[in-house]
């Protein structure tokens, strides 16, 4: 599809956006504060740190340089840059996966609207404390009212999706994601005055690095996978939408800085409240569907509408990050109906959305009526998170970095990375990058693999 066919982001600051709109999301708020604390605090920070640069960065570079350089979604950039090969094949991991992903996600964006019409209803004061966790799961099995929200949660990401590149991508990260950082900051402002919050900061923060093991490592590195929404396609497809004249360099910068200063921002604003309330902190749904209302229950005894307000901005927050991350992750399946099946836009978005609703209709029940489908020992919903997550996603990995590392002219490479020799700082960087993209990246990511279906 020729160049001047396609939308392009608007600019340095969208494509940072739109970016960064992917990779903020529901592993920044309830995974990243428990690994943290539970991993050595301040010394996993550091290791989660150096995996973004030295392993993070490259595959987020080497999926900016395929998309860019083909200006396609994953199938077409594949049968355009390795015409004749089966590496078009190969690329179909990388539409699966996302919309897998995006099935279960709706699933957990969805209870964030239940959450939220509670929160603005101030329902968690009416229910006493105790009950806050039965609350959670005796909602996810209902039949009806997850699947409802879930619909809901989907359907926002299909019509933003249905307005195009510019119009609804750019438009809703451009304000949605500088929003998501104005609500963090007030929530971890008001956390930090709460009494005990000092235990939370403590849990973050204290450093302790006898609890990095090799198996801390690799949950560091992990993470900071799944928070740059690497190995799907996404950051490949969204790349594909960027200028000639932008550096990729600086756009995978921004999109980890960004990323990373959510992840602390919440860390600290979830754990100092969980700490003030004195609640045991854990990983996953539970922690924000179960431990955090606890909290705001607590603190409803004394400030009932302070409460209200505090958990409608949380979940106000947890919607929007899940929202952007929902939109880059269907509009890799969008991309391709379009370039490949010639499909409309609109259509395309229709058609992925009842895919991926269905998918999501069978994972939401999967708490309830559907519970006793199990594969590989887990419900629909569990598989899907464990196929993509530790499985699909080190795959997509794997494939990009192998293919711009061995499959790519490397002074294709080179040209994409550097905008033909003209960045300075790219061109000093090269050596070093490549590098890593074909040799470091492709090893370790082998070795988070074959731990994430082994372990
Ligand atoms: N990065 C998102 C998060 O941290 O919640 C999750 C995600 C979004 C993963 C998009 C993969 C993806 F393509």
């Amino acid at each position: 599809m020729a160049e001047n066919k396609r939308e392009n982001f608007g600019g340095r600051f969208a494509i940072i956006m739109a970016m960064a709109g992917s990779a903020i999301g529901l592993g920044n708020i309830w995974r990243f504060p428990y690994l943290a604390g539970e991993h050595g605090g301040a010394a996993f920070i550091l290791v989660y740190i150096l995996s973004s640069v030295f392993l993070s960065l490259p595959i987020f570079l080497s999926e900016s340089i395929i998309g860019r350089r083909s200006k396609s979604n994953t199938y077409g950039a594949m049968k355009k840059l390795a015409p004749g090969t089966r590496w078009k094949w190969l690329s179909i991991i990388t539409i699966l996966a996302p919309l897998i992903i995006v099935s279960y996600y709706s699933v957990v964006g969805g209870w964030s609207i239940e959450y939220l019409v509670k929160s603005l209803t101030f329902g968690f004061n009416s229910v006493p404390k105790e009950e806050i966790t039965s609350l959670f799961s005796e909602f996810i099995s209902r039949p009806y009212a997850p699947i409802l929200f879930h619909t809901i949660f989907l359907g926002t990401t299909a019509i933003i999706l249905t307005a195009g590149v510019k119009s609804g991508i750019e438009k809703f990260s451009n304000w949605s994601v500088p929003v998501l950082f104005l609500l963090i900051l007030a929530i971890l402002l008001y956390s930090l005055t709460l009494p005990g919050a000092m235990g939370g900061v403590i849990y973050m923060a204290k450093p302790d690095f006898s609890k990095i093991t090799s198996k801390v490592i690799l949950a560091a590195m992990g993470q900071s996978f799944y928070s740059l929404s690497l190995g799907v396609g996404t950051i490949l497809v969204y790349s594909s939408y960027v200028s000639k004249k932008e550096n990729l360099l600086v756009s995978g910068l921004g999109t980890a800085a960004f990323d990373l200063m959510f992840a602390l921002m919440a860390g600290f604003a979830v754990m100092t409240a969980v700490f003030s309330a004195g609640v045991t902190p854990g990983a996953g749904p539970g922690l924000i569907f179960e431990s955090l209302p606890y909290v705001f229950a607590t603190m409803g005894e004394s400030a009932p509408v302070l409460s209200g307000i505090i958990a409608t901005v949380f979940f106000v927050t947890i919607l929007i990050s899940a929202l952007t991350s929902a939109v880059s992750l269907m509009e890799v399946g969008v991309a391709y109906l379009i370039e490949e099946m010639k499909m409309k836009r609109k259509w395309a978005t229709f058609t992925t959305f009842i895919g991926t609703w269905t998918l999501g209709c069978f994972c939401s029940l999967s708490f309830g009526p559907l519970g006793g489908i199990q594969f590989f020992g887990k419900t629909i919903f569990g598989f899907c998170d464990w196929i993509s997550s530790n499985f699909l996603m080190a795959l997509g990995a794997l494939l990009f970095s192998l293919f711009v590392g061995w499959k790519m002219k490397k002074s294709d490479v080179y040209d994409e990375f550097t905008n033909g020799g003209t960045l300075k700082v790219n061109v000093r960087c090269f050596k070093p990058v490549y590098f890593l993209i074909r040799y470091i990246a492709p090893i370790v990511i082998l070795i988070i693999f074959l731990s994430g279906i082994l372990l």
